[in-house]
């Protein structure tokens, strides 16, 4: 294998799992074109109205049970298990196609919609139903107190000290299927290159932050995801 590099941290968006059917935010037809953020992805809207939120999440996570992951998850599975350094996969989806895909050095910073928390005793379990508000929680028994496992706007992403210590020690990060909208996501490229990591965007157009990569590739994940693969197993 040619590449030089030997410490690899991806972050992937919602585009990289665009092709398997599963909606972005903020494209054309998006999910934030449809549903105002505020009332079902904030903790506010959740006490404001928790039906809404339920359906919302119901309606997502039925989605995902019939989606299938892509030649695009396939090639960063296939990238660990080859990768001879350091290697973290970050994503920001809520979906477990990456899991699907063979990927297990995986962080999901935004939670996962196919786990419910219990805001009574905290308790984190897997789920694959519809919950309501008479959800009890299987821990507790406490009705009405469970939510989806997934980080709302104003809430603190998961796993921030492990994510930050794979950036300060990277030589090489790359972006896939994200417009780099949402901090702090959108702020690990700077901290790669403050470090000197060689930075590279994988997308279907420009992010908000594309200027900050030194290396830019635009189209769709499925073809130049696993492409860029190819080319650093070389
Ligand atoms: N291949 C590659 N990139 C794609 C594809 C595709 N097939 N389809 C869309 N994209 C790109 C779009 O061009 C866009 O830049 O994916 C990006 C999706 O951007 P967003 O919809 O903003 O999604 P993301 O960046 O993941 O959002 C970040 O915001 O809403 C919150 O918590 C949510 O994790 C999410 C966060």
């Amino acid at each position: 294998m040619a590449t030089n590099y030997r410490s690899l941290v991806i972050l992937t968006g919602a585009g990289i799992s665009a092709e398997s059917g599963l909606g972005t935010f903020r494209d054309k037809d998006g999910l934030w074109t449809k549903y105002d953020l505020r009332d079902v992805a904030t903790p506010e809207g959740f006490e404001r109205n928790p039906a809404l939120v339920h359906d919302f999440y119901n309606a997502r996570r039925r989605n995902l049970i019939e989606a299938a992951p892509n030649p695009a998850h396939a090639a960063l599975a296939a990238l660990e298990r080859a990768w001879p350094g350091d290697f973290l996969l970050v994503t920001q989806n809520v979906d477990d196609l990456h899991e699907r895909a063979g990927s297990t050095k995986l962080l999901h910073m935004h939670g996962e919609l196919l786990k419910i928390r219990c805001e009574s005793c905290g308790n984190v379990l897997p789920c694959r139903e519809d919950i309501d508000l008479s959800s009890a929680c299987p821990a507790c028994a406490t009705p009405g107190y469970m939510r989806p496992h997934v980080v709302w706007f104003g809430e603190m992403p998961f796993y921030m000290d492990r994510i930050e210590q794979a950036l300060n020690g990277c030589d090489l990060f790359v972006s896939i299927g994200t417009s780099g909208n949402v901090y702090p996501a959108a702020g690990f490229v700077a901290e790669a290159r403050r470090r000197r990591a060689h930075t590279v965007e994988l997308n279907l157009e420009p992010s908000e932050g594309f200027s900050h990569f030194a290396e830019k590739r635009y189209g769709a994940a499925s073809e130049i995801v696993p492409a860029y693969v190819q080319e650093l197993l070389r």
